[in-house]
C-alpha cells in the first residue's frame, strides 16, 4: 500500500525553542494526488513544506519520500522540487537566465533542458527576457514554479503559491499542477485560504497551532453535520422574525442582518433539517422566500470552525508549552536551499 504514497509522515514535531510549529502531525499524501495543507498564520504550514523539501528536520517522528525514509541531515530528497517563503532568484538575471542558470547548477545542458516549454506553461513567455528585478510576487511564484517543473519533480511543494496571483496567473498554475498530477506528478502545496484550495485539491490536511485538526476528501468536510449561518430575505420581515422564533433549532443572528436595496435581511444559524422547516412554514402562512444562502460557503465555515481558537477562561490559562501564532516574518530558513 505504502508505495503509492508519495508522502507517509508519522507524528511529526518541530520546535522553535519554546514554540511547538508542528505536534504530532501526520500526513498521506497519494500518488498523483494534489494536496492541500491550510491553516491560518502560524499554524506550522511552511515549517512542515520546509521538512519535505529537506530544509529543516524534524525533531521527533517518521516522514518517508518517495517511499524513501528521510534521515537526520539536510538534503532535498530525490524527486523533490518546490520552495517555501518564495522562490531564490536572481534579480539581475532575466527570467530565462535565472531558469538556464539552475540547470547548468545541476549539470543541464541548459539548451536542453526544455527552459522554453516550462516559461510557456507558467506564462510567462512574454517576459522571458526581462529581469526577475522587476517581477511582481504573482510571477516571481511562476518563475519558482517553472524552476522547479525542470527538474521532472515526482513531488512538487509549494508554499502559498496563489499569493500574488491575477485571475490568469492562476490559470495557468491550475493548469500546470493538474497536468503534473495526471502524469503521476504529486503536489502538496498551501494556503491560508480554503477557498483558494477547493478548486484544485481533492484532499486537504488542516493545520491549527500544529495539529491536524481534519484530513480527508473535502466532500467529506463539507458534508460535517454543522450550523451554518444563512441570510434570508422574505416578502415579510416581520412574520418571518416571528416564525423564526417559534421555529426549532433556528436562532436569529443579530447585528449581521443588512438591509439591502429596501429589503430587511435576517441572518438565521440552523442545520439543513431546521431550516427546511423553517422554509416550510414560511411558505404556510403565505410569505415569500426571496433570497436564501449560506452567508459562507460550508467548506470555509467547517474550516474556520475547525481553526478557531477558542478564548482561555480566566484562571484557565494554557499551562502547556508555548504556543504562539504570530507570523515571524521570512527568515526562518535552518538551512540554505
Ligand atoms: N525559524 C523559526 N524560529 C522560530 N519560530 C519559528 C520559526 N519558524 C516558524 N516558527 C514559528 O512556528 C510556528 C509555525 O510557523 P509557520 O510554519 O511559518 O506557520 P504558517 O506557515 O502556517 O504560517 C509559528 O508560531 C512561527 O512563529
Ligand atoms: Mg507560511
Amino acid at each position: 500500500m505504502d508505495t503509492l504514497l508519495a508522502i507517509r509522515a508519522r507524528g511529526i514535531t518541530k520546535c522553535f525553542g519554546e514554540v511547538v510549529a508542528l505536534d504530532g502531525v501526520d500526513l498521506d499524501v497519494a500518488q498523483g494526488q494534489i494536496h492541500g495543507l491550510v491553516g491560518p498564520n502560524g499554524a506550522g504550514k511552511t515549517t512542515l513544506l520546509g521538512l519535505l523539501l529537506g530544509l529543516a528536520v524534524a525533531d521527533s517522528g517518521g516522514l518517508d519520500i518517495l517511499g524513501t525514509p528521510v534521515g537526520r541531515t539536510f538534503a532535498a530528497p530525490d524527486g523533490v522540487a518546490g520552495f517555501v517563503d518564495g522562490p531564490g532568484l536572481y534579480p539581475s538575471l532575466t527570467a530565462r537566465q535565472n531558469l538556464a542558470a539552475l540547470a547548468a547548477l545541476r549539470g543541464q545542458d541548459p539548451r536542453a533542458a526544455g527552459i522554453d516549454d516550462v516559461l510557456a506553461q507558467v506564462g510567462l513567455t512574454d517576459v522571458a527576457d526581462d529581469k526577475a528585478r522587476g517581477f511582481s510576487l504573482g510571477m516571481r511564484q511562476r518563475l519558482g514554479l517553472a524552476a522547479a517543473l525542470l527538474t521532472r519533480p515526482r513531488l512538487l511543494v509549494l508554499d502559498e503559491p496563489s499569493n500574488g496571483l491575477d485571475p490568469a496567473g492562476k490559470k495557468h498554475v491550475h493548469g500546470v499542477l493538474n497536468r503534473l498530477a495526471a502524469q503521476g506528478t504529486s503536489v502538496v502545496l498551501s494556503s491560508h485560504r480554503m477557498d483558494d484550495l477547493e478548486a484544485l485539491c481533492s484532499e486537504v490536511t488542516i493545520l491549527a497551532t500544529g495539529r491536524v485538526v481534519f484530513s480527508g476528501p473535502l466532500s467529506k468536510l463539507a458534508a460535517e453535520n454543522r450550523e451554518l449561518d444563512y441570510r434570508l430575505v422574505t416578502s415579510d420581515p416581520r412574520a418571518t422574525r416571528r416564525l423564526a422564533a417559534d421555529a426549532p433549532g433556528i436562532r436569529t443572528v443579530d447585528g449581521v442582518g443588512v438591509a439591502r436595496q429596501g429589503a430587511e435581511t435576517l441572518v438565521v444559524r440552523a442545520l439543513v433539517p431546521d431550516l427546511d422547516e423553517l422554509v416550510t412554514r414560511l411558505v404556510r402562512e403565505g410569505v415569500a422566500l426571496r433570497e436564501l444562502a449560506p452567508v459562507v460557503s460550508p467548506l470555509e465555515a467547517a474550516f474556520l470552525a475547525l481553526t478557531e481558537q477558542p478564548e482561555p477562561a480566566l484562571g484557565q490559562r494554557d499551562t502547556g508549552t508555548a504556543r504562539h501564532t504570530a507570523d515571524t516574518g521570512t527568515d526562518r530558513r535552518e538551512a540554505d536551499r
